[in-house]
């Protein structure tokens, strides 16, 4: 779907995920949400706050798994995903702490694989994601899922992609700063997620959308890999769809 703006697509976005969290909760029964970071999602998670403050929506009911982290990072750095989410929305609503998953990027190299596949399990034991929400980075990545990615690829480190780095560049003060690893989930674990929502704003974005909705399905863009599934939604501003 394209909306006008993104306040418009944010709101929309807030309220698919706030009437999952309700149906779940008249049944007695926990929401489970893949959750993103970076500048896209802000505007869902302001207004989930403000449905929660407003509106008396709890999330009491609600376990997440957030997508990735930087690697090696450590979780009160201001860059970290931990912060970003503490900050955007973790703080602001009646979460309980340990319904929060987000990859560790403090664990020495030698532990990280067993964590991966650990965060896949954790997923799994709660049924798997009812709804994973996602961004694009201009590469066409999905979580941190740079050209390359296989389709059945798990939760794993990675190496991010020149393109990835310069972009976070100024969160990090120059590229030199910005890790050169990340923990994601794969896209097999995207895929695993009963719905998806891609969400992409802005015409710096119009390029890789035209790549992820209209391209040839390939490793080069890991997002067209979403045009294999059913459960997928991209919702777009005008301007990020302006090239379709
Ligand atoms: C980072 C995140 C991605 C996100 C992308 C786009 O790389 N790991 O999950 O989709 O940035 O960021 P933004 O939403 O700021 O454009």
């Amino acid at each position: 779907s394209v909306f006008t703006n993104q306040h418009a697509a944010s709101i929309n976005v807030a309220q698919r995920i706030a009437n999952l969290i309700k149906t779940k909760q008249e049944k007695g029964e926990k929401a489970i949400l893949g959750l993103a970071t970076g500048a896209t999602p802000v505007g869902v998670y302001a207004e989930l706050i403000r449905m929660h403050k407003e509106e008396g929506l709890s999330f009491k009911n609600v376990v997440t798994f957030n997508l990735d982290e930087y690697y090696p990072m450590k979780p009160d750095a201001a860059q970290s995903y931990v912060t970003f989410m503490s900050e955007q929305l973790f703080n602001h609503i009646d979460i309980e702490k340990e319904n929060i998953h987000i990859p560790d990027g403090t664990l020495p190299e030698s532990e990280v694989a067993d964590f991966c596949l650990n965060y896949e399990k954790k997923i799994s034991s709660y049924g798997g994601l009812d709804l994973q929400i996602l961004g694009i980075g201009r590469t066409g990545h999905i979580g941190f899922n740079e050209p390359g990615s296989a389709p059945n690829s798990g939760t794993r480190l990675v190496t991010l992609d020149d393109l990835t780095r310069r972009d976070a560049s100024r969160d990090f003060g120059g590229k030199e700063n910005v890790p050169t690893k990340a923990i994601t989930m794969g896209v097999g674990t995207i895929f695993k997620a009963r719905e998806i929502i891609l969400m992409a704003w802005n015409q710096k974005k119009a390029p890789i959308i035209k790549k992820a909705v209209e391209g040839e399905i390939s490793a080069e863009v890991p997002a067209t890999y979403l045009q294999l599934s059913d459960q997928v939604e991209f919702i777009l501003d005008s301007d990020a769809a302006s090239e379709l």
